[in-house]
């Protein structure tokens, strides 16, 4: 278990790199966060959570939501039904490219880019009544925290700058790999991305996956052996094409978000999330991506 001393530590180590990144302002409502904000928190398989700086104050996940989303997809689906629809290798493309999708008829390389968690959204609108009630009460279940919400205005902010991620679910839908209505899809999307929870919720919610597959409440979410295949495809594509760059320093499987929080998973012993909204060039935390390697350092840990 790490001290709280060394997450302080830490923080203060890496607060020189804030103004060295730069906030996603591609959705307005997210270029108003304070890029000042800097926090890390540690769950342990034992329940304990820990955090320094700003680990209790609520921001945008983002794509951290793919993380949840993919894990309900699991819950609901064969295996099977769910990779014939999307791949499981990492992209080496941004977070939001179209090209991909044309060159390979229309099924994403995984469920982490954008046009893979539209197809996980679209599986979730196919079986789900109310898809966006479903998502709250399995966050707010995970991390133990039932304020957990939706930032409307973020949500209705990236409806508003849709153009993209349309286009993504549209090329798709072309192909022939779209079930539902593209627009209605979109809309539960956005909402997932605009989930709004703390460093604190974050790690307690992902720690089923350091603790095979079991919840901090001791709910089975998934099979253990479903858990080591998330992890799996967390450390392959959960960084985009700085997927590489961050095993390389960070050594965990991770999933990062352009909120600026990212989590990390110490299989069999913690879940971590560190948040700082200052991005590097791939779209994930900068500050953020240098307390995990500092974290991973002090601990002498990495999956490698
Ligand atoms: O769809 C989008 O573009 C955003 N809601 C989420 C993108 C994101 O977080 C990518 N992460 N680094």
């Amino acid at each position: 278990m790490p001290q709280k001393d060394l997450l302080e530590t830490i923080i203060e180590q890496v607060r020189p790199l804030l103004g060295k990144g730069k906030v996603a302002d591609y959705i307005p409502a997210l270029a108003e966060v304070d890029p000042t904000k800097l926090g890390i928190a540690v769950t342990t398989v034992d329940g304990q959570t820990i955090g320094a700086g700003d680990y209790l104050e609520p921001f945008s996940i983002q794509s951290i939501s793919k993380v949840f989303s993919l894990t309900v997809a699991l819950t609901l689906y064969e295996e099977g039904e769910i990779w014939s629809r999307v791949g499981k290798e990492p992209s080496g493309q941004s977070f939001n490219s179209l090209v991909q999708i044309e060159l390979e008829r229309g099924v994403p390389r995984n469920p982490f880019i954008n046009a893979g968690a539209l197809i996980i959204a679209d599986l979730l609108q196919s079986r789900l009544g109310a898809p966006k009630h479903h998502m709250l009460e399995v966050v707010r279940k995970l991390s133990a925290d039932p304020h957990v919400i939706y930032d409307k205005r973020v949500a209705a902010s990236e409806y508003e700058h849709s153009a993209r991620n349309a286009a993504i679910a549209y090329l798709m839908k072309s192909f022939g790999n779209f079930n539902n209505d593209v627009d209605r899809v979109l809309k539960n999307y956005f909402h997932y991305c605009a989930l709004k929870m703390s460093c604190a919720d974050l790690s307690r919610a992902m720690l089923y996956l350091a603790n095979r597959g079991q919840s901090l409440s001791g709910q089975q979410v998934v099979s253990p052996i479903q858990t080591r295949k998330l992890n799996a495809l967390l450390a392959t594509s959960g960084l985009y094409d700085g997927a590489g760059e961050f095993a390389y320093r960070v050594g965990m499987p991770g999933k990062s978000g352009v909120g600026g929080g990212i989590i990390a998973v110490i299989p069999g012993d913690m879940s971590i999330c560190v948040w700082s909204p200052e991005l590097d060039k791939n779209g994930n935390s900068l500050a953020g991506t240098a307390a995990l390697e500092r974290l991973s350092q002090a601990l002498g840990r990495s999956i490698f």
